[in-house]
């Protein structure tokens, strides 16, 4: 698949804008100078989660919108030379490989910058200039989805379809639609719903539906100009979700409902059970991590006691 295959009237997705300013402060201490992005999922830091799942989509440019200090999210993918060389002089060369993994050309990864918290709204637009006047994708890092094939490659298959705005979709419980951004839907075939209208963060009993928006996103670049008014919305903050609201109508706007377990390492639990999913799924070391695991849960894990004098 991939943009090779895009049909003449649908411009392919080239570029992600990973929203990534925020303090972590649901993290601290973890958090006080390392950012939330750089903390590990199983084997790799959450950011290079996000980066890898938008590689295997297709996506060639990638822009990291960051405030002050938060630069070494960019380092991470820069070719580090001195540990390639020592790594090669050595021989090391699945740790050549596992290093030469994250590594995007600098001329391909931007740094944009986001210098207040004014929401998810304000930092896409922080991202206008990189991206310019083509689709794009957005990829929230705190959702990570688990599946065979990666959330995003579902996505621009079938963007590359029906063209137009696309995010990823699926249902929540009713009493948690106040932690999403929830669609309002014309009609449904229970894999793409065609979207009416968007709701950011409505109480159950104003909620249209119980259908969330999750972290991945499709959009046209006329999303810059009904974010340049800067409105505030839910919680006192500019939302993607309103801006993406007034393009419904003149554009088509479509919800994906992804094959796929998705985790929320936006907080502690959310994170703690993704790395529980994760490391158990892994075919290197999941059999293991079960097995820890069971013994733990079954209270069957040696246990040191040494008795004093
Ligand atoms: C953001 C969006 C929300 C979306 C969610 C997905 O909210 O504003 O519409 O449903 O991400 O994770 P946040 O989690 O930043 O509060």
């Amino acid at each position: 698949m991939g943009p090779m295959n895009t049909p003449d009237n649908i411009k392919p997705v080239r570029k992600a804008v990973f929203p990534v300013a925020g303090l972590g402060t649901r993290f601290l201490p973890a958090t006080k100078v390392m950012p939330k992005e750089m903390l590990t999922l199983v084997d790799r830091p959450l950011i290079q989660h996000a980066v890898e799942e938008a590689k295997a989509a297709g996506i060639e440019e990638f822009i990291f919108v960051i405030s002050k200090g938060k630069e070494i999210l960019k380092d991470h993918f820069i070719k580090h030379e001195a540990l390639t060389k020592t790594l090669e002089a050595r021989g090391k060369t699945q740790q050549l490989e596992a290093v030469k993994s994250c590594e995007i050309p600098a001329d391909k990864l931007h740094l944009a910058y986001q210098d207040e918290p004014l929401g998810l709204g304000h930092a896409i637009w922080c991202a206008r200039e990189f991206v310019g006047d083509e689709p794009f994708a957005i990829m929230l890092p705190d959702d990570v989805v688990l599946g065979d094939a990666g959330c995003l490659t579902q996505m621009i298959e079938t963007y590359n379809k029906a063209g137009g705005n696309l995010v990823a979709v699926m249902d929540v419980p009713k009493e948690d639609t106040n932690k999403y951004g929830i669609l309002d839907v014309h009609s449904d075939d229970g894999k793409l719903a065609d979207i009416k209208g968007l709701v950011e963060k409505p109480e159950p009993e104003n909620a249209p539906s119980t259908l969330s928006i999750i972290g991945r996103y499709i959009l046209q670049p006329e999303i810059f100009e009904k974010l340049s008014g800067h409105e505030k919305g839910a919680g006192g903050e500019i939302q993607l979700t309103d801006a993406m609201a007034k393009l419904i109508g003149e554009q088509p706007f479509n919800g994906l409902r992804f094959d796929g377990t998705r985790y929320d390492c936006g907080h502690h639990l959310g994170f703690i059970e993704a790395n529980i999913a994760y490391s158990m799924h892994s075919p290197k070391i999941g059999s293991q991590v079960k097995e820890i695991i069971e013994k733990i849960a079954n209270g069957t894990e040696e246990k040191i006691h040494v008795a004093a004098g």
